[in-house]
């Protein structure tokens, strides 16, 4: 009896890529160049490490990539749902390429990640720009070389977006932006359910990778030459409880530390309901987990936060930050901070304004609510005023941009190890890097320094970046 085996969702993608390959070479001789991709990102990490996986299937396919959108044969929009300014912009993109494509037939559109996920999306894709070749989403990313064959064979749209996550796919080929640092998933989709939020509902239920996995991609990472790896994940806090031998996010931390050559470790997001004791002593213990923490706060209210579903008050999250600073001192924190969620009155706006002053962020990513159509908030009551909204941000960055300041300062006069990362776009003598807590640093130095961890003395603070000096 001969045993049948299926072949692996890999495999037969790999089919797939052999197909476009002798597509491309075909084109290369006949005109003497390559065919050129462009991916666009629009979103956040996950979405741009997303991209690195798209690009890394479009090099095998054969093509190269184009220095810009406007040089490329294929063009691909990796999109972003999580407020309308995202969506916007990719409207504004597709509007801008109606023309090019009536004057230019061959070039192939798609458009995939996020947005694509929500139903609404896909009908106005259909009707407004319906020369779009290809629509895809976030759960069948790795499915883009059928999806492009078949798009080529069929001559018309090919459109494939599923409802819901299946297997994970490892191992895709994937290009990486920086040689040094890398971005590494470790699960995938969120269970939370924030009621401003659209992500649950286009990114799916939270899945986690085997540790195995995680480790066997970490490793082969670092012997190529990696030093800093970013664990990503919409909560990484809850990494491993549904997998069948569960393991605590605290000990996939243990286990990554362990991995020789491995110089820095990050990660991002740790929900403030989730972060627990355990992995507070992992972060203290792991020389190489970095002293830094992202720790979304959204609202100082316990109000709004309850309405947020965030399943933390005001209170707990203040003990969450004294325990954290306890036990690792000198450890720096970020926030994410929404203003204007419905039914905030200016006594909740104020309590944000209190936790800012308490936590002393040392980083905040601040964002005017947005109404995600599909989300318990986008239907709750009082929903408040653009021109109130306008008023609290602005006077919330007031309050914010002084305290990041004075937390920087406390850098002034200390060495700290940076970790080269590329020339400064406003002069090239100039060097930009991130240090342990992920300040930015700006110093004199050369490009053959990028990739290495050295020494800066820091001699100003700039609020944002600080600016260091060789030593
Ligand atoms: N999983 C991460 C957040 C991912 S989205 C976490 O829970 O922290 C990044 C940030 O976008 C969120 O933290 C939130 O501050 C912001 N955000 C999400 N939905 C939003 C909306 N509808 N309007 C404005 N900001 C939003
Ligand atoms: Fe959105 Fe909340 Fe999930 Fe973060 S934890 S992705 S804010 S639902
Ligand atoms: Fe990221 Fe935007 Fe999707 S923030 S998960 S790309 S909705």
């Amino acid at each position: 009896m001969c045993k049948i085996i299926e072949p692996s969702l890999l495999e037969i993608q790999n089919k797939y890529i052999e197909t476009v390959k002798k597509w491309n070479a075909e084109y290369k001789e006949k005109h003497s160049h390559s065919r050129k991709m462009y991916c666009v990102t629009m979103g956040c990490q996950m979405n741009a490490h997303d991209s690195e996986k798209l690009k890394g299937m479009l090099l095998e396919m054969g093509y190269e990539e184009a220095d810009n959108e406007d040089n490329a044969d294929f063009v691909i929009y990796n999109t972003c749902c999580i407020r309308a300014n995202a969506e916007e912009k990719v409207y504004g993109k597709l509007g801008w390429l109606k023309n090019r494509k009536r004057k230019e037939p061959e070039l192939i559109v798609a458009i995939c990640g996020c947005m694509t996920q929500q139903d609404t999306v896909i009908e106005k894709i259909h009707k407004t720009y319906n020369f779009v070749d290809i629509i895809f989403g976030t759960f069948n990313l790795y499915k883009l070389p059928e999806l492009l064959v078949s798009r080529i064979e069929s001559g018309s749209e090919v459109c494939d977006i599923w409802k819901e996550h299946g297997e994970i796919v490892e191992d895709l080929p994937t290009v990486r932006e920086h040689k040094y640092k890398s971005s590494v998933n470790i699960m995938y989709g969120c269970n939370n359910f924030c009621t401003y939020c659209i992500v649950p509902y286009v990114r799916g239920r939270e899945r986690s990778r085997e540790v195995d996995d995680i480790l066997k991609e970490i490793k082969e990472l670092v012997s190529d030459g990696v030093k800093e790896v970013m664990l990503l994940g919409q909560n990484v806090n809850s990494y491993g409880k549904t997998l069948e031998n569960p393991v605590s996010f605290a000990e996939l931390l243990r286990k990554i530390n362990e991995i020789d050559g491995l110089e820095r470790i990050r990660f991002m997001t740790s929900h403030p309901k989730d972060l627990s004791d355990e992995l507070i002593d992992a972060m203290r213990d792991c020389d190489k987990v970095c002293k830094y923490l992202h720790l979304p706060v959204q609202s100082g209210s316990s109000k709004i936060l309850e309405k947020m579903n965030r399943r933390y008050t005001k209170e707990k999250y203040l003990e969450l930050v004294d325990k954290i600073k306890a036990e690792i001192p000198d450890i720096m924190l970020s926030t994410d901070i929404i203003v204007g969620f419905p039914g905030e009155t200016e006594e909740d706006f104020q309590e944000t304004l209190d936790i800012i002053k308490k936590v002393k962020y040392s980083t905040a990513f601040t964002f005017i609510y947005s109404k995600r159509t599909g989300t318990p908030a986008a239907t709750m009551e009082d929903q408040i005023p653009e021109d109130i909204v306008k008023d609290r941000f602005d006077r919330m960055l007031h309050i914010l941009n002084p305290i990041i300041h004075e937390v920087n300062n406390s850098q002034v006069g200390k060495v700290i190890d940076v970790l080269v990362e590329e020339v400064s776009k406003h002069d090239e003598k100039i060097m930009t890097g991130r240090g342990d807590n992920n300040s930015l640093i700006h110093f004199e130095g050369s490009k053959d320094l990028i990739g290495q961890i050295i020494k800066v003395k820091i001699i100003d603070n700039k609020t944002f970046y600080l600016i260091g000096e060789r030593i």
